[in-house]
């Protein structure tokens, strides 16, 4: 066959498809693509998006929900936001290094206790996949990054999972995309340290959009921070305002435009900086005065005062004041880590954050207090710690989640096994504790019965599921950290 005919007519053909990419929607592409991979070569489904890359397309793409949604991190925020844009109806690609996570899902599982299988599979009818093939991140319209952001071992923040990311996204830009972080950090981040490694490291020349004169060169910046509350059920998660601060106006329309197809309400800032230091102050205002709960409740076990009675009877009044509750010590990703990101970052302007340290140091000291009541609780009892039989109740972070970071029950396990006690635990969440971050338990979950084989049964993550007066009738000592026990009168108890 003479193939000098055929040559022209397909370049032809490729010109008219190529006219026709121009014009087509995302999804009619990728529908026609999906049925007729011959016709559109590979290399043309990933430069449609860049033939068609003026803002106005692409917020148009994201209203109409054809906007291809790449999430990097599928963990505790990283997976719900996938499912939610899902939900909507956007075609949603989900990337992680964690190939154990990306089989899961590939399979129609779930990993996360709170997310059931089946919302995983709905997702996949809607064309989600999980992947860690980074180079699909060419094919994404917006990409949304929610990778870990913990202290390092001297308590100072630990960028590396965010540039790492980065480094990982670089190659695969393409101009016109949007790049939002969600991860918490301090101020700068977005700008510090993510767009350079991104401007450098990109094949195209792209830089960040700072102004509006869209070139054809550029791509967008946003920062957003996630505000879940893990385990709360009394806020639907698109009712949670989102804060968005792009790196210029176009970017801020764009990332609102995203958010605000699956959030009833976006709050627009006027910087990444300040979507950063948004979150941070939300977080500090926590730990500031879950400290300050903490201390005023040593005080009132020393005057004899009942401190939930208190925090109760102040809580009615109707203005200038919201109630934050004691407890046996800091945990979760967020509360305990996030603060100091910012304590690091003020040094550099020659500034000490007192109120951060400060509430650290009393946060920090939680579990001692906790550890030290357990032995006074016993002590009374005639028993000494060394060789004393104590149950943990609970070792999530906080009640019916499944996240045991930072949790206090981790600390309070070790400091009772130093001093030389035979400690269990117990957590419906946890069937066994592994290898953390900073500790190495390697613990079995004991059954929750014949409680009075324990010296002690120590509460201190109160999960819905325990019914507390049984505990309590069988248990011959119980110390609660969590007033798990309020109502119950029983002289075994001991409230810390
Ligand atoms: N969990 C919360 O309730 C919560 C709430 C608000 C904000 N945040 C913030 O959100 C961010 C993410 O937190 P999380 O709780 O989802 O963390 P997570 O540990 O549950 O999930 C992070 C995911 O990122 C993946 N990952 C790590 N490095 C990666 C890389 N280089 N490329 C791709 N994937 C990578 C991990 O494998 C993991 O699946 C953190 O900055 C956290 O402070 C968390």
């Amino acid at each position: 066959m003479d193939s000098s005919v055929e040559v022209p007519v397909c370049f032809a053909f490729l010109r008219k498809l190529r006219a026709k990419v121009a014009q087509s929607s995302v999804l009619e592409l990728e529908r026609f693509h999906a049925t007729h991979p011959r016709f559109i070569p590979e290399n043309l489904m990933t430069t449609y998006s860049a033939a068609d890359t003026s803002v106005d397309q692409l917020k148009t793409r994201i209203q109409n929900h054809q906007a291809r949604v790449g999430i990097i991190g599928l963990g505790y925020v990283g997976l719900p936001l996938a499912l939610l844009y899902s939900e909507q109806k956007f075609r949603v690609t989900g990337f992680d290094i964690d190939a154990r996570k990306v089989d899961t899902l590939a399979k129609g599982g779930s990993y996360i206790y709170r997310i059931a299988a089946e919302e995983v599979q709905a997702a996949k009818t809607n064309g989600f996949e999980a992947t860690a093939d980074f180079s699909q991140l060419t094919a994404m319209d917006a990409i949304i990054i929610c990778v870990p952001t913990p202290l390092n071992e001297y308590h100072e923040p630990d960028l590396s999972y965010i540039t790492d990311t980065t480094h990982s996204i670089a190659p695969h830009l393409r101009a016109g995309q949007l790049v939002v972080l969600e991860s918490t950090t301090y101020p700068g981040t977005t700008e510090e340290v993510m767009i350079p490694i991104l401007e450098k490291e990109n094949k195209s020349g792209l830089k960040a959009a700072r102004n509006e004169a869209f070139t054809g060169k550029e791509f967008f910046v946003a920062f957003s921070p996630e505000r879940e509350d893990p385990g709360n059920t009394t806020v639907a998660r698109r009712d949670i305002p989102k804060v968005v601060g792009g790196l210029n106006p176009q970017a801020s329309e764009l990332a609102g435009a995203l958010y605000g197809s699956i959030f009833n309400r976006t709050v627009p800032v006027s910087s990444p900086a300040v979507a950063e230091m948004t979150k941070l102050l939300e977080n500090i205002y926590r730990c500031v005065n879950i400290a300050l709960v903490n201390e005023l409740k040593l005080l009132c076990l020393r005057m004899g005062i009942d401190i939930w009675e208190v925090i109760e009877a102040a809580s009615t009044k109707p203005f200038g004041f919201h109630p934050f509750y004691p407890g046996p010590g800091l945990g979760g990703h967020c509360i305990p880590v996030d603060p100091f990101y910012l304590s690091w970052k003020a040094k550099e302007w020659d500034f000490r954050t007192r109120f951060i340290e400060l509430a650290g140091e009393i946060n920090t000291n939680m579990p001692y207090h906790v550890l030290a009541s357990v032995a006074s609780a016993l002590n009374r009892h005639k028993k000494s710690l060394n060789g004393s039989r104590v149950l943990v109740l609970g070792v999530a972070y906080k009640k019916d989640i499944d996240d045991l970071r930072e949790s206090p029950s981790l600390t309070i396990i070790e400091l009772l096994q130093k001093d030389g006690a035979q400690v269990s635990y117990h957590d419906p969440y946890f069937p066994f504790i592994g290898k953390g971050r900073k500790y190495d338990l390697q613990m079995k979950c004991a059954e929750l019965k014949d409680l009075g084989q324990y010296d002690c049964v120590l509460i201190v993550t109160d999960h819905s599921d325990y019914d507390f007066p049984t505990i309590v009738r069988e248990a011959k000592l119980v110390v609660d950290t969590r007033n798990a026990t309020r109502g119950i009168e029983n002289a075994k108890i001991v409230r810390c």
